[in-house]
């Protein structure tokens, strides 16, 4: 509704431009809100104020020219003057209803596909083989997985690309110390944490074994047999750590979805030797390295992307530059998203900016860089074990399961074990992946089991809790959500239910949105929304109490389209919906 407010909003604009009365230059941005309150209208805005001055009219005024060159439409009502000068418009609550009918009898709930549809690679999770996954990956792997769903469901199609860190020095240390114990890998490799901790500790103290993990590097480099061998075998290891991760979260990546950095190998040499043919190299102290006018350092002196080092090594912005022309010539992106920390923000403006000064890209190919803050622990410092290790994500999800166990427990003690596990399940991961995705993603945000585990406020029992609410009104009638052809029409007539029909329609645009933007938290917010403004409809407008058999249908319908976008969009967050808990 506020985009075509805004449409027509437009057009008035450029009628008076076509008539004189504004200036031919102006290209505002045209701005609409939802009112506030809704006795002078459901939506305003202050276009006539912010254009007035430089029309040197009275705002006044200039609405009444505005509202008068504004197009008819059958969604709008009546339109208004309000204060100094807003417009205000009524929306048509038939027209309302009757976009809600049509979204009811929509299994996609009205959403329409996006025109034209894109295909976008979504490189998101991406941890480093070396390593066991800790909790630094859990960003990039919830919020990456919501981002894909949602532009899936709004029919792009989507290549998931988990680049992983499987290549670099970590592995000729790993493989000098697996050859050292060669006893029992997989006993051995159960905790990588450990393993790697080890290999380290060996590496640091014995000269001996630092030289020969070395010549590993070497060898696996040269793709000596025996070497790759290792490091195969190393690596699915520790792939099938990260798919135990995945599945546990409910995250929707798997083993085809790899393409680690070590794919991009055999393109190194041809990457930089673009680059020289592209008379974009510059050798400093033995490096190869891209100089951009663009990228300074805090005195101003030019900053290298280093794509070679002295040694002949390969680096990570190198791997980066093959991906972005695997990713276009091979995958032919639209659009390339990177879920990755914000500190290697300056890397990807870096490689991009490579990217396409060498072509590797084309102009039209986005390609974004959607950063995130860090996850600290509760007291806003690193997150980091009692001892000052690092957390493995295995550990916290298995804590979050516990937790909310004992917490459905307290709340149904009548429920057997098996149900607890279910639903414990269901909420505790939910409650981890909720309390991440609801933050704005750029900022750093505090890990609080306590809150994200809350019946109250914007986190996922709460959601989780609402749908079950709406799911048992139609159990008891003994009915569905999907079962809604007895029922009469829906009709709006309480200011309650007008305020939740107004939100559902906005299903779309807010998906829409989040799309555009990578930032899953602007539909949380949406679904919080939607779980309190049918609160208050529910408090207000008794459902199968009502007493009109005409109303309660009607009503019913509200609850429905209410229950199956909560639902909806719960799914598109990646979490799991319960029909009672
Ligand atoms: N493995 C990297 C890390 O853990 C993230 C890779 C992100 N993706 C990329 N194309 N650079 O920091």
């Amino acid at each position: 509704m506020k985009n075509l407010i805004s449409q027509l909003l437009a057009s008035a604009v450029n009628t008076l431009q076509k008539q004189g009365v504004l200036s031919a230059d102006i290209s505002p941005n045209i701005q609409v809100e939802t009112a506030r309150d809704k006795a002078h209208g459901d939506f305003a805005s202050n276009l006539a104020m912010m254009l007035a001055k430089p029309a040197g009219m009275k705002p006044r005024d200039l609405a009444e020219q505005l509202i008068a060159a504004l197009p008819e439409h059958e969604a709008v009502a009546s339109v208004s003057i309000a204060g100094p000068g807003f417009i205000n418009f009524f929306q048509d609550r038939v027209w309302l209803a009757i976009q809600l009918e049509s979204a009811l009898a929509d299994e996609h709930l009205g959403v329409a596909r996006a025109q034209p549809a894109q295909r976008v690679v979504v490189d998101y999770s991406s941890p480093n083989l070396a390593k066991e996954m800790h909790v630094g990956h859990l960003r990039s792997t919830i919020i990456g997985d919501a981002v894909a769903r949602i532009l899936e469901y709004l029919g792009h199609e989507v290549i998931r690309q988990n680049h992983v860190g499987d290549w670099g020095t970590q592995f000729g240390m790993l493989l000098a110390f697996l050859e050292e114990q060669s006893v029992n890998t997989e006993a051995e490799l159960g905790d990588l944490e450990n393993f790697y901790r080890q290999a380290k500790k060996r590496f640091d103290e014995s000269e001996d074994f630092a030289h020969r993990a070395r010549e590993r590097v070497v060898q696996l480099q040269a793709g000596d047999p025996a070497c790759l061998e290792l490091w195969h075998r190393f690596n699915s290891i520790s792939l099938g750590h990260c798919q135990v991760v995945y599945d546990r979260l409910g995250v929707s990546l798997t083993e085809q979805d790899v393409r680690g950095e070590s794919a991009y190998n055999d393109q190194l040499a041809d990457v930089v030797q673009r680059l020289i043919d592209k008379d974009l190299l510059t050798e400093s102290d033995g490096a190869r390295c891209v100089f951009l006018d663009e990228f300074n350092n805090s005195e101003g002196k030019p900053l290298p992307v280093i794509v070679q080092k002295a040694g002949g090594g390969y680096l990570y912005a190198t791997t980066d530059l093959a991906a972005m022309r695997y990713r276009h010539v091979q995958l032919q992106a639209d659009r390339v998203l990177y879920f990755v920390d914000q500190r290697q923000a300056l890397h990807f403006q870096q490689v991009f900016a490579v990217a396409r000064k060498a072509g590797f890209v084309p102009p039209e190919m986005q390609l974004e860089h959607m950063g995130f803050g860090t996850m600290n622990g509760p007291d806003g410092r690193p997150f980091k074990t009692r001892d000052g290790g690092t957390v493995k994500l295995i550990d916290l999800l298995d804590e979050a399961e516990q937790r909310a166990y004992r917490l459905v427990e307290q709340k149904n003690p009548e429920l057997g074990a098996d149900e607890l596990t279910q639903i414990g399940h269901a909420v505790g991961i939910g409650a981890v992946k909720y309390a991440d995705l609801s933050k704005h993603r750029s900022s750093d945000y505090s890990f609080n089991f306590e809150q994200m585990l809350s019946f109250e406020g914007n986190t996922a029992p709460y959601l989780m809790y609402a749908y079950t609410r709406v799911a048992s009104i139609f159990r008891k009638l003994g009915s569905s959500m999907e079962q809604l052809d007895t029922l009469g029409p829906l009709v709006l007539e309480q200011e309650a239910e007008v305020e939740l029909a107004a939100h559902l329609a906005q299903f779309g645009n807010t998906l829409n949105y989040v799309a555009r933007e990578g930032t899953p938290h602007v539909l949380c917010h949406y679904l919080y929304e939607l779980a309190g403004r049918f609160s208050g409809f529910y408090e207000q407008c008794p459902v199968l109490a009502a007493d009109q058999p005409a109303q309660r249908d009607s009503r019913l319908r509200l609850a429905a389209l209410t229950g199956r976008t909560l639902r909806q969009g719960l799914t598109l967050l990646g979490i799991k919906t319960l029909e009672r808990m």
